[in-house]
């Protein structure tokens, strides 16, 4: 479905990403692992458009969608949950929620998927009219990811949706990442730095090091690998 092939990335003269090769499958959830400043979040803005590879191809949909703008690239149905939640702090919960929709014209879509993201994350429905600048991290999560959920997504980019959460948020959070991809069959791409967690919700994963991917496998084989457990997940 997504596929990255020798993809090298720059700010400026430095090389942030090193001829990488990703693929993501149709109903896939594929994790990015990797420490701070491996390359995670440039893979996602190089897919996204918003940093554009200085070389290598990346196709979605049997399309060749390299150095097409952010806006085409979220109208052919890539779109991000940002890091850092990054969502609007003065409009409402509600507001944001139909910002996410902005490029659709099917009313009755929209409002179908209201209803469906707030059957996912009930708080939000509950603080629809508050603005989202007051919303506890957790909750800023869940709207971020509602949000890219009313863009009707073929493909959800995700960037460390547990950053700064508690461990029982976490688990909801990650419980609902599946169900999103189980009910809704979106393709997810998940950048995480906590491994563990994130071997378990992905059914493949790649490790990035330094702007190069240095392993990838089935996410249970790399949870069983005493050698991965040792170097990425703490024993
Ligand atoms: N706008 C920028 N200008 C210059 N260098 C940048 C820029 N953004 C990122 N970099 C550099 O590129 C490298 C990869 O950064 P990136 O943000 O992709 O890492 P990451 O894996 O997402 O890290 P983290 O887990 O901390 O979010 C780092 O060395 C970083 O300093
Ligand atoms: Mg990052």
């Amino acid at each position: 479905m997504l596929a990255l092939a020798g993809v090298h990335t720059y700010y400026g003269n430095i090389e942030a990403l090193k001829g990488i090769d990703l693929e993501v499958k149709e109903g896939e959830i594929v994790a990015l692992l990797g420490a701070n400043g491996a390359g995670k979040t440039t893979a996602l803005s190089s897919i996204s458009g918003l940093v554009p590879p200085k070389r290598g191809r990346i196709r979605f949909r049997g399309e060749d969608i390299t150095g097409r703008s952010p806006e085409a690239i979220v109208a052919e149905g890539i779109i991000q949950a940002p890091e850092g939640r990054r969502i609007f702090p003065d409009l409402t919960v509600m507001e944001n929620l139909k910002m996410g929709a902005y490029l659709r014209r099917d009313k009755k879509g929209v409002e179908d998927d209201l209803e469906y993201v707030t059957s996912l994350f009930p708080i939000l429905a509950k603080r629809a009219g508050q603005s989202g600048g007051t919303l506890s991290g957790g909750e800023q999560q869940m709207l971020a990811i509602s949000r890219a959920l009313m863009g009707r997504p073929k493909m959800l980019l995700l960037d460390e949706p547990s950053l700064g959460l508690a461990p029982l948020i976490i688990r909801n959070i990650f419980d609902i990442i599946r169900q999103i991809n189980i009910e809704q069959g979106v393709a997810i791409l998940l950048v995480e730095q906590n491994a563990n967690l994130a071997l378990r919700v992905a059914h493949r994963a790649y490790i990035l090091t330094t702007g190069a991917i240095t392993l990838s496998g089935v996410a249970d084989d790399l949870l069983a690998d005493e050698g991965v457990r040792k170097a990425y997940l703490g024993g």
